[in-house]
Order: C-alpha cells, then sequence, then structure tokens
C-alpha cells in the first residue's frame, strides 16, 4: 500500500517547506523530490502541516501504587488518547519492586502492553532497589532495548535510592550506554517538611507544595548532576518544574556536563495557586514535583527556546477523583500524579508557537525529535525521512479544540485543563502507514502498537 501526503508544508526539527511524503506500507519511503510517484492513497495537506508523530517518552500506564490505587489509563485507553492527541510513540516507566527483579517488572510491563497498546511503545525501567544483582541486570536491559533508568531521590522509604546507588548506577549506565532519568527533590528534607505541616495541623492540596520547595528540587538537581559529572554519565533530570532547578542545568552544561532536562505542560501552563481551589479540587493538580510560580513558567519557556530544556513530555499518571480523596484529611496520602497524555501537543502549539514563544521547528524537536534521539528511537521515530517508520501528523493549525473530561479518550475523570480552548491539533494521525486518528476520531485498532527495542548510546 502506497499513500501519499501532498500539497502540505512539512516542518523538521531544522527547517519548514513544501514538500510531499511518499508511504510505503509501515515506512517512509520518499521526501521531496520522487515522492510524486503513483499511489493507492493520497491525502491532501493543502493548508496544514505535515509533522513527525509525537514521541511522549514519559507515561504511567496502568501503574499500581498502593492499596489497590493503580492509574486511571491502561495501555488500550492511554495510548487511544496518546494517538487522538498525536503522539504516536510513548515511553513507559516499568517499576522494579523492593526484592523483585527488573526482569520480572519488564515481565510484568510487556503482559499489560502486549495486544491493547495501539501506538508503538518502549519501556524505561525504574529501580529502587539497587542491589548487586540488579546493577547486573541493568547492563542486560541496556543491551535488551530498555536503555534507560528512572532513580528517585524522593519518597523515602518506597522509591528513594541514596547518593551511592544513585552514582553505582550512574558508573554502570556510563560504561552499558544507559541514561539515568532522574527524579530530583531532595526526599528527607521532604519528609520532614510533610511532618512539620501535619503535626500543625495543615492537611489540605496546598501543602503538598508548600512541603515541595523549589529549593528542594534545586538542591536534588544540583546533587544529581555533581554526582553524573564524577562518573562521567549522561543525566536526565525528568519532569523539571523550577527555575532554580533549570538554573543548576544550565551551570552543569555551561561546564561541560552532559545534562539534559524535560518539562511537562503542566509546569509551562499552570501555578500553585491551583492547589487553591475549592473542594478538595486543589488534589487534581496533586503531582510531584508541584506545580510552581508564573515566573517559574516564564523561566521553563526561557529554557525551552534558548536549549536548555531539551523536551516536553506528559508525565501521564492519571488517577481517579474517588482515588485522590484518599487524601481528604491528609494531603500527603493523595496519590501524586495528573493526566495529560492527549493534550501534550495542542497544548504547546497553541502556547507555544501561536504565542511566538517557539518556532514550529523547535516544537517539533521538544516533542518528537528531540525524546526519539534522547532514547535511542532516531532515526526510526521523530523524523520526516527515507526509511523512518511512517509515523505523522497532518496538523491543522487553525483546528480548536475546548479540552473537556466529558469528551476526551482518557479513563480519568477529570482534565487539568477543563474548558481551556486550544488552537493546534492534528487532523490526520498515521502509525506506521495506518491512519489511526482523523479530526479527533480513533480508527486504529487495539493491539497493533509493537515494542520498540531501543538503542544504547554509542558515545
Ligand atoms: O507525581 C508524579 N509525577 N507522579 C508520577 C511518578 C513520577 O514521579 O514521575
Ligand atoms: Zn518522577
Ligand atoms: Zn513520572
Amino acid at each position: 500500500m502506497r499513500i501519499r501526503i501532498a500539497n502540505g508544508t512539512l516542518v523538521t526539527a531544522e527547517s519548514a517547506g513544501r514538500a510531499d511524503v511518499l508511504i510505503e506500507d509501515e515506512r517512509i519511503v520518499a521526501v521531496g523530490p520522487g515522492a510524486d510517484a503513483p499511489a493507492d492513497r493520497v491525502i491532501d495537506a493543502s493548508g496544514q502541516l505535515v509533522l513527525p508523530g509525537g514521541v511522549d517518552a514519559h507515561t504511567h500506564l496502568d501503574m499500581p501504587l498502593a492499596e489497590g490505587v493503580r492509574s486511571a489509563d491502561d495501555f488500550e485507553s492511554g495510548t487511544i488518547a496518546a494517538a487522538v492527541g498525536g503522539t504516536t510513540t510513548i515511553v513507559d516507566y516499568a517499576a522494579q519492586e523492593r526484592g523483585g527483579s527488573l526482569q520480572r517488572a519488564l515481565d510484568e510491563w510487556h503482559a499489560r502492553a502486549a495486544g491493547r497498546a495501539v501506538i508503538d511503545y518502549g519501556f524505561h525501567m525504574i529501580v529502587c532497589d539497587p542491589r548487586p544483582d540488579t546493577l547486573d541486570e541493568l547492563d542486560a536491559l541496556a543491551l535488551g532495548g530498555v536503555p534507560s533508568f528512572k532513580l528517585f531521590m524522593a519518597y523515602p522509604g518506597r522509591l528513594m535510592v541514596d547518593d551511592g546507588a544513585i552514582f553505582r548506577v550512574l558508573l554502570r549506565a556510563r560504561d552499558n550506554g544507559g541514561l539515568v532519568c532522574l527524579h530530583a527533590e531532595n526526599g528527607a528534607v521532604i519528609e520532614v517538611l510533610v511532618e512539620r505541616a501535619l503535626a500543625a495541623g495543615a492537611t489540605a492540596p496546598r501543602e503538598h507544595a508548600r512541603t515541595r520547595p523549589a529549593r528542594a528540587e534545586a538542591e536534588a538537581v544540583q546533587r544529581g548532576l555533581a554526582l553524573a559529572e564524577i562518573a562521567g554519565a549522561p543525566l536526565l533530570v525528568v519532569h523539571l518544574s523550577s527555575a532554580e532547578a533549570l538554573e543548576e542545568v544550565e551551570r552543569a552544561q555551561a561546564r561541560g556536563v552532559a545534562a539534559w532536562a524535560e518539562t511537562c505542560p503542566q509546569y509551562l501552563l499552570l501555578d500553585a495557586g491551583r492547589y487553591d481551589e475549592p473542594d478538595f479540587a486543589g488534589a487534581r493538580y496533586v503531582m510531584s514535583p508541584p506545580l510552581r510560580t508564573r515566573a517559574a513558567q516564564e523561566a521553563l519557556w526561557r529554557g525551552l527556546a534558548s536549549g536548555a530544556i531539551a523536551t516536553v513530555a506528559t508525565d501521564h499518571c492519571p488517577f481517579r477523583l474517588a482515588d485522590k480523596a484518599r487524601g481528604a484529611a491528609d494531603f500527603s496520602r493523595i496519590p501524586n500524579g495528573a493526566p495529560g497524555i492527549e493534550t501534550r501537543l495542542s497544548l504547546l502549539w497553541d502556547a507555544g508557537v501561536r504565542a511566538g514563544r517557539i518556532s514550529a521547528s523547535r516544537f517539533v524537536e521538544l516533542v518528537a525529535t528531540a525524546p526519539a534521539r534522547l532514547f535511542g528511537l532516531h532515526p526510526r521515530k521523530g523524523v520526516i525521512a527515507p526509511g523512518a517508520d511512517a509515523d505523522i501528523l497532518i496538523w491543522d493549525p487553525e483546528r480548536t479544540l475546548t479540552i473537556s473530561a466529558a469528551t476526551h479518550r482518557s479513563r480519568v475523570d477529570y482534565s487539568l485543563y477543563e474548558g481551556r480552548k486550544v488552537t493546534g491539533a492534528p487532523s490526520v494521525v498515521l502509525a506506521r502507514g495506518r491512519v489511526v486518528a482523523e479530526q479527533g476520531r480513533f480508527v486504529g485498532q487495539t493491539g497493533a502498537g509493537r515494542f520498540l527495542r531501543r538503542a544504547p548510546r554509542t558515545l
């Protein structure tokens, strides 16, 4: 089957210009000259843009938390939501259990995704119990297509690992081509602040932000980067939220550390005032790190424009309102995480490109090309070029949506952006050469997504 995407403006991370794209079965075979060969189907992209499908390298689908609570989207509903919003690849976080092996965690995540995901997917591995045998397993994972490992500097007693463990994993990653993804918040300090807030009777959702100050993020970022520098290993700081933390990343970059940062739309668009919403609605925004100030948002936008921040992911970790209610009398019991997999591209286009903060090419780089490169998916994903998978968006810069839980595909029962109007959305989404969404309607197939074995770094 040959498909030609005709008359559109092709936008890549480098440039924008008129070019047709020819697809044969699952792959792109020609771009520009040579793409005018006969085709079985022609998709007319007149007046629209042609972009690589989005790569969301930070999701938590079908993730067990505690006491029977799990994230609200499984690999079917979560990837349908992703596809409708223009994301054609996800990298989800599999999680080691304390006492368990990495392989067992990986097997579990494979079982959750296989036969359900509608778009291609890879896995990172959360390492919370870095025993000697766990460290040995990291080498096998890196070779086996899972070359990225998340470590937590927060959540003591559950996920947090100490500096020695972080350093050991960094050394392994340096040698096996892996990339450490760091949740950087000083968990010990936060634990004391939470204890003191609760002892003083402060139990409402706003305390979540008060007990997780930006400096606790910046301190952890600074420490993590210093450990990476000593180890000679690269480091990605995930879900970066504050100006103080960004400064630490910029400082490390300036002295030559291989350091990258990821942020998420919620940190660019929402501020901590949300925690004061009445009737416990502030719980919807309980995620870690927490929402910050408007000044922090501006700093993050500047970081996106300057290149200091490499990529925008979602940290899609949706919990139903009934699950959030576990923390009605104690904010520290509110499940941490929020939805976002469906709206990342439209939000960033609307508030970034339309608002003149970033160019269309930078948008493509942030949501597709850079995460594909960082996570060993390039040149198969994140680009429109001969040989790449035909993951393509026909992007309508004038299509306007009103975001609402009443219409979104995610199974979670709220949106962080309820009622927000955004302009810019995909009119057609192709994943490996098949149309999976049209004008916001899912038309793909459950189980069509395949596991992506990602490549370790070679440098
Ligand atoms: O609050 C958050 N971000 N929950 C998801 C897990 C994580 O830390 O990324
Ligand atoms: Zn995290
Ligand atoms: Zn996360």
